[in-house]
């Protein structure tokens, strides 16, 4: 997440003593057990739930248990499940009674939320074959593209900072940033060394589809963000989207730990954005610490038919802007003044998201119990899922992705790779 003008680890601390509180609930369908160490395990069977909100930190989970609570689809704390290799801070999965929806939070930044999602998705006390996940946090926006409280909805997810940098103090004069691609020689290259976790590509029909329902959502705006967001207006009307009131958009995720701001990183990562996902425009709006390393995990357990991958949905609301407006330094806007976003951009996780969780729910048995097929390419750069990517240098499975059973050996063809493009291998890790 990214966010502004709160203290984030007093929420935390509040969360986990609650959390140590936790006890066994009774009467749903698939019933679990109490066990001693690691608080329950199932019995007759596994929560397989419709749907899985995945939050990142306190106040993104908070406002979730606050309006289920007495809400008509029923209280997300009724069921506490334990899961080992979650987060220390959030070790347990939350269920409604009937186990439809469960929700859990992940920790910030790429290493939390990689490990979180990777022991959720693996573990043996769930069936999420049929699982749609929502992921729901708050980012930094984009003033070309949304405003504060906007929620974003994409189809791509770039992991920006994984590049080389040199200090823009004392990089070559004829640098545009101090950013440029593994194996390349400035910005604005392909990258040629290549991880593999560079793009997560999502499914674009579910992301319409999400984009419908969370459409009926009348978003909550505030008097103090329509002040700071009014700074945007300007006479080139280049941030003309940053100054309107926030609205559903359809725009892609930056994701790194690195908690940047300012015009000339947030453009430099526009064109990261732009130039990996191999895109005509401009697609990037929002920026955050985990979509990367949540829908990187997802895929790695889709490819041992643990979940599927064409049912994770991506959202993001803005809580403040990756840039200042004309007048306020990128430090003052960062630090010294508060941008008024924070509280409707929690406030429209939920507006919206259960727009989306009612969305799925009411035509599960018409369409989502079967799942919507994608009409674009969903997976990473290498082709893991299968198919061939649309954007990158090609599959590097030939187009049949990661077969389980022949166990493709990767790093052959990382060589291979890296021996096409005239490099030496040095560059694969
Ligand atoms: C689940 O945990 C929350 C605290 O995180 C608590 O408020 C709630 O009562 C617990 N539910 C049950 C059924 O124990
Ligand atoms: C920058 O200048 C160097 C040295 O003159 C040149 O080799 C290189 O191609 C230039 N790079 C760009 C991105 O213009
Ligand atoms: C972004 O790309 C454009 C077009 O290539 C270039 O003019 C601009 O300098 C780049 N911005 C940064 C910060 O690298
Ligand atoms: C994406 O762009 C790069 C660099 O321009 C190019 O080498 C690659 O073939 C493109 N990939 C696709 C799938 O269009």
């Amino acid at each position: 997440m990214l966010f502004s003008g709160v203290a984030p680890i007093l929420l935390l601390a509040a969360r986990s003593a609650a959390a140590a509180a936790i006890n066994s609930a009774m009467g749903r369908p698939n019933d679990v057990d109490h066990d001693g160490a690691l608080g329950y395990k199932h019995k007759y069977g596994k929560w397989s739930p419709k749907i899985v909100i995945v939050s990142m930190f306190s106040p993104e989970a908070e406002v979730w248990y606050d309006n289920m609570k007495n809400g008509s689809l029923g209280d997300i704390l009724a069921n506490n499940i334990t899961v080992p290799g979650l987060s220390p801070l959030y070790p347990h999965v939350h269920c409604t009674e009937n186990g439809e929806i469960c929700q859990l939070t992940m920790g910030e930044s790429e290493i939390n939320a990689a490990a979180s999602m990777m022991a959720f998705a693996l573990s043996d006390l769930f069936d999420l074959t049929k699982s749609y996940f929502l992921l729901a946090g708050i980012a930094g926006i984009n003033p070309k593209l949304g405003t504060l409280g906007s929620i974003a909805l994409s189809r791509f997810t770039v992991q920006v900072a994984l590049q080389y940098e040199i200090d823009a103090r004392e990089m070559p004069d004829n640098f545009s940033t101090g950013y440029f691609s593994y194996g390349t020689y400035a910005p604005g290259e392909y990258p040629t060394s290549i991880y593999g976790t560079e793009v997560q590509e999502l499914n674009e029909d579910l992301r319409n589809a999400a984009v419908t329902f969370a459409q009926r959502a009348k978003l909550a705006d505030s008097t103090g963000a329509a002040e700071y967001r009014s700074k945007y207006s300007t006479e080139d009307g280049l941030y003309a989207a940053g100054a309107e009131a926030p609205s559903v958009i359809k725009c892609d995720s930056a994701t790194s730990d690195v908690y940047y701001t300012g015009a000339m990183l947030s453009e430099a990562f526009e064109n990261t954005t732009q130039l990996w996902t191999n895109q005509t425009s401009m697609t990037y709006c929002m920026t955050a610490q985990e979509d990367s390393s949540v829908l990187h995990a997802i895929m790695r357990a889709a490819v041992w038919g643990k979940v599927d991958y064409s049912r994770a949905i991506l959202m993001r609301s803005g809580s403040d802007f990756d840039r200042p407006p004309p007048g306020i330094t990128p430090f003052q806007h960062l630090r010294l003044i508060d941008q008024n976003g924070f509280e409707i951009a929690i406030q429209n996780l939920y507006i919206a998201g259960v727009e989306i969780v009612k969305g799925i729910l009411d035509e599960w048995d018409s369409t989502y119990n079967k799942g919507i097929k994608p009409s674009n390419y969903v997976g990473d750069i290498f082709g893991t899922l299968g198919g061939e990517p649309d954007f990158g240098s090609g599959s590097v499975f030939g187009g049949a992705g990661f077969s389980r059973s022949s166990g493709t050996e990767v790093g052959l063809t990382k060589r291979r790779l890296a021996a096409r493009n005239g490099r030496s291998a040095g560059g694969w890790k």
